[in-house]
């Protein structure tokens, strides 16, 4: 796939097949991830991957639990989603891909966020969907599961995505034009 159909044609995919995505794919979307760009080099991105389907389950409650227990402007937008039993906070995908910072700089949120576009691109470009995560990024910030995890306690997740091979394709979206609100010559 050439890259502008890649950016062209890339979508969040919310439903996938049970299929696992292999060690070596893993690696590979890891990769190129590492490949963005990042403020004077620095390479801020450390990941965790998790594919233990029970695990996915439990974190999928759990999110919705610091949500609903949180008052915050997003939780009021979808407390009727989260307070939904059947919803299933990493849309039942088999591979969960977290990219964390190792150090908190002025960007590192940023460079964290060019490495999961990277990520995402790669992985439509290998037949693979994503979606990015942002309920859970609460959740694997909350210091007892990054102690579960083996997490450094100064990480900080930036980019929590799931990964795994769409049940269909889905049509392009169509985005608003670029509003250019200065062009001087
Ligand atoms: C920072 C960020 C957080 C997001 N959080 C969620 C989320 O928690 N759950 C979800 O299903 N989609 C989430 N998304 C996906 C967006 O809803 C999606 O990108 C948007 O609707 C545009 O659709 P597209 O990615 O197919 O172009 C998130 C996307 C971004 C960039």
């Amino acid at each position: 796939m050439q890259l502008l159909e890649a950016i062209e044609t890339r979508r969040s995919c919310r439903k996938y097949t049970s299929e696992v995505p292999s060690d070596e794919m893993v690696k590979s979307l890891l990769h190129y991830a590492t490949k963005a760009p990042s403020a004077t080099n620095t390479q801020p991105w450390r990941f965790a991957v998790i594919q233990d389907k029970a695990l996915l389950d439990h974190y999928s409650e759990e999110t919705k639990n610091i949500l609903l227990a949180s008052n915050t402007e997003l939780v009021e937008k979808y407390r009727h989603i989260l307070s939904n039993p059947d919803y299933h906070v990493f849309h039942h995908a088999p591979t969960l891909i977290i990219i964390y910072a190792n150090q908190s700089r002025f960007f590192s949120i940023t460079d964290c966020s060019l490495a999961a576009q990277n990520l995402m691109l790669a992985a439509h470009d290998g037949g693979l969907g994503t979606c990015w995560i942002g309920f859970s990024t609460p959740l694997f910030n909350a210091p007892h599961i990054k102690e579960e995890l083996g997490i450094p306690e100064e990480y900080e997740a930036i980019a929590p995505l799931i990964v795994g091979y769409p049940e269909r394709t889905l049509p392009p979206m169509e985005k608003n034009d670029p509003e250019i609100i200065c062009w001087k010559k």
